[in-house]
């Protein structure tokens, strides 16, 4: 199983991490990936409000409500830009009818750069979206995809969830390059 690690000496807080297991090991902490049945840890998003950047919690956005969540390793990507985000567009309408409350979207990018992605492609209105500019929420549910090697730092790894009332109901994550378990349609067929 893919799992997160955090060095203790750097991330010596893991408040809001009780959904997800930990497992000692000398010097590090190991983060099991979130699954089926657990609640989503507290974290902070930044998003795009009218009146500039506006700080949503995991509360804010989860609480109370059925929501579809998708995740890219980065905006305007070629897979992300090109399929993964067009067909959550699409389909947007045919989730809400199924009583989707929320499409969000998460990404390990800055506000500005999501706000841009949202105007560019059309999906302004349709669909949340969720700036986890530090990883933060990413390494707490033990999903990061360190792409250092090609020049773009620590980012997320590609899935789709649906989470009803904060608790993970079905988890799609991808193993590959492909936008196939995580896909907009795949997730509308589980609704
Ligand atoms: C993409 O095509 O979505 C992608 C490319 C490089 C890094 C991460 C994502």
């Amino acid at each position: 199983m893919l799992m997160g690690t955090v060095a203790c000496s750097v991330r010596p807080a893991l408040h809001g991490v009780s959904s997800a297991s930990i497992q000692a090991k000398p010097g590090r902490i190991r983060i099991m990936a979130i699954k089926v049945g657990d609640k989503l840890p507290d974290a902070t998003f930044n998003t795009m409000s009218p009146e500039g950047p506006k700080p949503m919690t995991t509360a804010d956005v989860f609480d109370g409500k059925k929501v579809v969540l998708f995740a890219v390793p980065g905006a305007f990507t070629p897979t992300c830009h090109n399929t993964h985000l067009p067909g959550f567009i699409q389909i947007a309408g045919d989730m809400k009818s199924k009583g989707i409350d929320t499409i969000a979207c998460v990404s390990v990018n800055d506000v500005f750069v999501l706000n841009a992605w949202a105007k560019q492609t059309g999906a302004e209105g349709k669909i949340l979206f969720l700036a986890d500019g530090s990883a933060d929420f990413t390494k707490k549910i033990g999903l990061e995809f360190d792409l250092t090697a090609r020049g773009l730092g620590v980012r997320s790894r590609r899935y789709s969830m649906v989470i009803e009332n904060g608790v993970v109901k079905s988890m799609n994550l991808e193993e590959g390059a492909t936008v196939d378990k995580s896909s907009a349609a795949t997730v509308c067929g589980m609704l």
